[in-house]
């Protein structure tokens, strides 16, 4: 056992010593697939060995936002995201800014932007290196042994004109036949079905087991090529090499001379993309040639020489049949539209959100009426109208519950919100369970248990809060029903690694009002003890940057409550942190004191997130705006011309990676 003890500490050793040589001297001594290695074991063996745990290994500091079962990488070229436009008149706009930005002849290639999870496929000396998701754009998950599965990504390349270094950008999908078989097969062992196929696809992705990703037959798109030596000046003609070279690249790619033809192609694939066996959102336009693409450059978050075409969302007509009520965690009550099922751009829909109160005034709604429903960008549908020609006899009117549908108390509506709460937080099943499914969210305690789980607990009397947990024993989970002694086992790891969750996530934990990701983080620093966060005033609050009069009122409320200081009283004696780990501390200066700093562009050596960190450990503020309070403008690639300009007019400095790590190394 010690010798065990040995091992771990003696990784933990180095990994500090790597990432010190990493981030801060910016000279690693190992290479990223070694380093991810040492992590990998070490993870490895404090998942096997808890009773090592420390809050202080490096591990804790593998990115909390991305899955930890994933190494993940940077990116050699930032994964950017196109500018949407809507209409043909935008379109135009696009052609002519190209054109007068040129002053010289151009071509367009149009391509079909499939609505799936994008991913970055690297080909060294012609094989299949590594497959990385997008992640924040900087750096993503390492899915290279999923990607393998995928039948039509060649694992090695054809010919012998491939270059030594290549990166394929490209979109990974499931087919409308796999997505319905899926959720056929899921709807019939009572799992969760999945939204529409793009979920499927980056679900599937993240998936631990390769086995079953292969089982669920994923295809790709690729749509561009880079590297430091191309084939040749033209996207089109690269795009056709890559074809050659096994790659799937999408029939439909068409060159286009002329702002008329971008526009058949429009008006053709809007019509034609009913009948694709995978979902499409738009057209992607491009300016063909590699040069002028270097030339038209990009703004800080798109490239220039693009821009993507989104197809007006599919409407569809159907029957209101009911409203139901569902009530969240902070006690909102939403109301929800049931349908008779009506087929939307492919998949069936049955209920569509109404939002609140207002929302259904607007539409004057009565049950059986005839409404439209749309899909946007959430999971959800809405109803966008209602056909009111098509009423021959009124229907009851809907009107806004007076009481809560799950525990009967009386709704309360702030006068300046459109939201109706419930205002019985301590006895109403389903805030209760909402708070312990917010409590085990990834972003919080990343405890692994789904809301069937938590309502069979509950329902159980097992659990009647977040804090229950903890005190949940194996003998009583593992004779539940359909479940046995590795889920048992399963469940109280998780829960026992919970207890090295830093400071900041438990803050997000506890659900406060207002309390989001980036607002613990804030108060963390700020408070670094729970007992000064507990103190402080809603003056003191609020003279913490970006903490604003709601979120202190919001804070002093939770702590003047004597159930919440019983309840965090609870998880401390559970062993949960509540103290910022001593490495953040020992780490927090004040070098940057005083000092409101902007984040601008994209970086090499770290991520946006972890500038942000380090701003705040050493003291200073992040603001997202540059203004006359603005001290130093941190820009990377790409910084926006906008920002730039601003930052000129007031005269803030503009400092890059290297010049802020020195600031804060000295
Ligand atoms: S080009 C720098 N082409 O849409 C240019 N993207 O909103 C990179 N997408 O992240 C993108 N089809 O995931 C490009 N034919 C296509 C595409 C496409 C789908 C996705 C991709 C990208 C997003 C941009």
């Amino acid at each position: 056992m010690d010798q065990i003890r040995q091992q771990i500490e003696a990784l933990r050793e180095q990994l500090h010593e790597h990432n010190y040589n990493y981030y801060v001297l910016s000279q690693p001594q190992i290479s990223d697939q070694e380093f991810d290695r040492l992590m990998a074991e070490l993870i490895r063996l404090e998942a096997q060995y808890p009773e090592y745990a420390d809050p202080n290994s490096p591990s804790v500091r593998v990115g909390s936002d991305i899955n930890k079962s994933f190494n993940q990488v940077a990116h050699r070229y930032p994964m950017l995201s196109l500018q949407n436009t809507y209409s043909e008149g935008e379109v135009s706009e696009f052609y002519n800014r190209v054109k007068k930005s040129l002053n010289e002849d151009f071509e367009i290639v149009c391509e079909l932007k499939y609505d799936g999870t994008s991913i970055s496929l690297i080909y060294e000396e012609g094989k299949l290196t590594r497959a990385v998701t997008r992640g924040d754009g900087q750096k993503g998950d390492d899915v290279t042994d999923n990607v393998r599965t995928i039948r039509n990504i060649p694992l090695i390349l054809r010919g012998t004109e491939v270059p030594s270094y290549l990166e394929m950008r490209g979109e990974i999908l499931m087919p409308w036949n796999s997505f319905d078989e899926l959720n056929r097969e899921r709807a019939a062992q009572e799992e969760p079905l999945f939204a529409n196929p793009r979920n499927a696809a980056s679900g599937t992705l993240k998936l631990q087991d390769s086995r079953v990703v292969a089982s669920r037959r994923l295809q790709s798109f690729v749509y561009y090529m880079l590297g430091e030596s191309l084939p040749t000046e033209s996207h089109y003609e690269n795009m056709t090499l890559a074809r050659g070279w096994g790659l799937n690249v999408s029939s439909a790619m068409q060159r286009c001379q002329t702002l008329e033809e971008v526009f058949d192609y429009l008006r053709f694939w809007d019509r034609e993309r009913r009948h694709l066996p995978v979902t499409t959102d738009g057209v992607v336009i491009k300016v063909d040639s590699l040069v002028q693409q270097r030339n038209l450059g990009y703004t800080s978050k798109f490239p220039r020489w693009a821009i993507a075409y989104k197809f007006n969302p599919e409407q569809a007509e159907t029957t209101l049949e009911s409203v139901s009520w569902q009530v969240g965690r902070t006690g909102a009550v939403t109301p929800v539209a049931n349908l008779e099922p009506v087929l939307l751009s492919g998949t069936t829909v049955k209920r569509a959100s109404l939002y609140n109160e207002d929302a259904i005034h607007a539409l004057d709604l009565h049950i059986g009426d005839k409404v439209y429903v749309e899909k946007g960008g959430e999971i959800i549908p809405k109803i966008t109208g209602v056909d009111k020609d098509a009423r021959f006899m009124l229907g009851d009117k809907v009107t806004f519950t007076r009481n809560c549908p799950a525990c009967g108390s009386l709704l309360t509506r702030n006068e300046d919100e459109a939201v109706h709460y419930c205002p019985n937080s301590a006895g109403c099943p389903p805030q209760i369970k909402g708070r312990i499914e917010h409590f085990v969210t990834r972003k919080a305690m990343d405890i692994t248990i789904g809301p069937e789980t938590i309502s069979l607990l509950y329902d159980k009397g097992m659990i009647s809060d977040a804090a229950d947990l903890y005190s949940l024993q194996f003998n009583d989970l593992a004779v539940l029903e359909r479940w046995g002694e590795t889920s048992a086992r399963n469940l109280l790891q998780s829960i026992e690694q919970s207890k090295s969750v830093p400071y900041e996530r438990v803050l997000h934990a506890l659900g406060i009002r207002y309390v989001g990701e980036t607002v613990a983080r804030k108060l963390a620093h700020a408070f670094p003890h729970i007992e000064m966060l507990m103190s402080a005033t809603v003056e003191e609050l609020t003279a913490v940057e970006e903490i604003g009069g709601r979120i202190a009122q919001s804070v002093t409320a939770y702590f003047s409550s004597a159930d919440s200081l019983l309840f965090v009283d609870r998880l401390r004696k559970a062993g949960l942190q509540f103290t910022l780990s001593e490495e953040t501390l020992a780490d927090r200066t004040d070098k940057l004191s005083g000092l409101t700093i902007v984040i601008s562009g994209t970086f090499a050596l770290h991520s946006r997130d972890e500038y942000k960190k380090m701003i705040l450990q050493h003291g200073g503020n992040n603001s997202g705006s540059v203004s006359k309070k603005t001290d130093y403008i941190l820009a990377g690639e790409n910084m926006g011309p906008a920002k730039l300009e601003k930052a000129t007019k007031l005269g803030v400095k503009v400092i890059d990676e290297q010049t802020f790590l020195e600031m804060i190394s000295l």
